[in-house]
């Protein structure tokens, strides 16, 4: 893949809220976690877990804890998970880099999914009191993001980003 090969993807993947009836296929879903898993990570700590819900009332459930009507679109379903024990916090100040590295891995899955055609959409307005419940998801671990994931529906392409200038965002040099 060359540099504009790169940037067309990234610019490909998008926040996707209407996905259409087709099914995603177990093998699909195990590509995507693929790219996750050679996601780099804090000391290579790999602090991560990622819940996929097994059958329609594990996906009720997760359509519960987001109050939107464009959730119950969605296929399929990755719980992205972090563990605040296994990932490295930094010697100087104890941040902790649990989300770092799992965001990081949640970004492989949705370029991944891009790639084979598919939508998704990080969620982390959910109500993570009734998803830790509902999935019974133990202390050590922190859920994240939920990521819905499918084939778009139809029509529903790149929306045109909306970004800030990129002189906005570099600063060359110290303050
Ligand atoms: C950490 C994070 C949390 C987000 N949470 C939500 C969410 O709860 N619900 C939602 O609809 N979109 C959510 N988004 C999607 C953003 O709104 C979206 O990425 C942003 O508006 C840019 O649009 P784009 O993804 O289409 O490029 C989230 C994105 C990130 C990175």
């Amino acid at each position: 893949m060359n540099s504009h090969e790169f940037k067309q993807l990234a610019t490909n993947r998008y926040s996707c809220r209407s996905y259409s009836d087709q099914p995603v296929t177990r093998e699909l879903l195990i590509e995507v976690i693929e790219a996750a898993h050679l996601a780099p990570s804090a000391c290579n700590k790999q602090p991560w877990l990622f819940i996929i819900p097994n059958n329609d009332q594990e996906r009720q459930a997760v359509v519960e804890c987001y109050n939107r009507e464009w959730i119950k679109t969605a296929p399929e379903f990755i719980i992205a998970c972090g563990s605040n024990n296994e990932a490295w916090h930094r010697a100087s100040d104890g941040k902790d880099h649990t989300d770092v590295d799992v965001s990081i891995a949640i970004e492989h899955i949705c370029l991944a999914a891009t790639a084979a055609g598919l939508g998704t959409c990080w969620v982390c307005n959910f109500d993570v009191k009734l998803l830790r419940t509902r999935f019974n998801i133990p202390d050590e671990l922190t859920p994240i993001a939920i990521i819905p994931i499918g084939y778009p529906s139809e029509g529903n392409n790149i929306i045109s980003k909306k970004r800030k200038p990129i002189s906005e965002i570099i600063k060359w040099g110290k303050f």
